[in-house]
């Protein structure tokens, strides 16, 4: 496989996990997961930022995305999976790891006493991929490699600056990060 085939594939495969993290920008907010509790620092458990709301959009997203991807991809050149069900399957563990990946990143954003909002280049990049990656690798081992984990990084890095400076620009985020 050529680099280029390889860097297709793996925006392919990882595309429901972005999708899972901008839908609670546009859907999210109402109740916080964490109930207003705090940690025994003090601090919010995750904050403000994480809603029960986001969190299943986000999933929902996932799982719409991966199945679209089912059916624009199977049977192509291009097909990741084989099977309509593995992507709708792939689409709800890429939901779901991408979500608990974020969840996480709130989680140790609070314990260092990061306020809601404030940017953490880890935890806001690279926990949520991690996690897409880790929970989706049952159905997509064949998928991941050291290259493309590696692409999908310094990918995720640039995605990540621009979505946020659009959502700033159209008014959906206060912050451009
Ligand atoms: N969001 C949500 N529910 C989630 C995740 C996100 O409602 N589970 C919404 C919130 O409105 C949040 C916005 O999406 O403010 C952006 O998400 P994110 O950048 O992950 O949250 P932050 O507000 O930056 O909070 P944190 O510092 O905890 O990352
Ligand atoms: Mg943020």
């Amino acid at each position: 496989m050529d680099l280029w085939e390889m860097a297709i594939r793996s925006l392919l495969f990882i595309l429901p996990s972005y999708f899972a993290n901008a839908t609670p920008v546009l859907l999210g907010g109402g109740q916080p997961l964490d109930a207003k509790r705090k940690f025994a620092d003090g601090e919010r458990v995750f904050g403000d930022g994480k809603t029960v709301r986001g969190f299943f959009a986000g999933i929902c997203a996932a799982v719409l995305v991966g199945s679209i991807e089912g059916l624009a991809l199977l049977g192509s050149w291009l097909d990741l999976y084989g099977s309509a069900q593995k992507y709708t399957i792939a689409g709800f563990l890429l939901g779901s790891g991408t979500m608990a990946g974020d969840l996480l990143g709130s989680f140790i954003k609070r314990r260092q006493k990061i306020p809601r909002g404030k940017p953490s280049w880890v935890m806001d990049q690279l926990m949520f991929l991690f996690f897409a990656i880790a929970f989706a690798y049952p159905v997509a081992s064949h998928l991941v490699s050291l290259e493309s984990v590696l692409f999908l990084a310094v990918l995720t890095y640039f995605v990540h600056i621009g979505a946020n400076v659009l959502a700033n620009r159209l008014g959906l985020k206060k912050v451009p990060w």
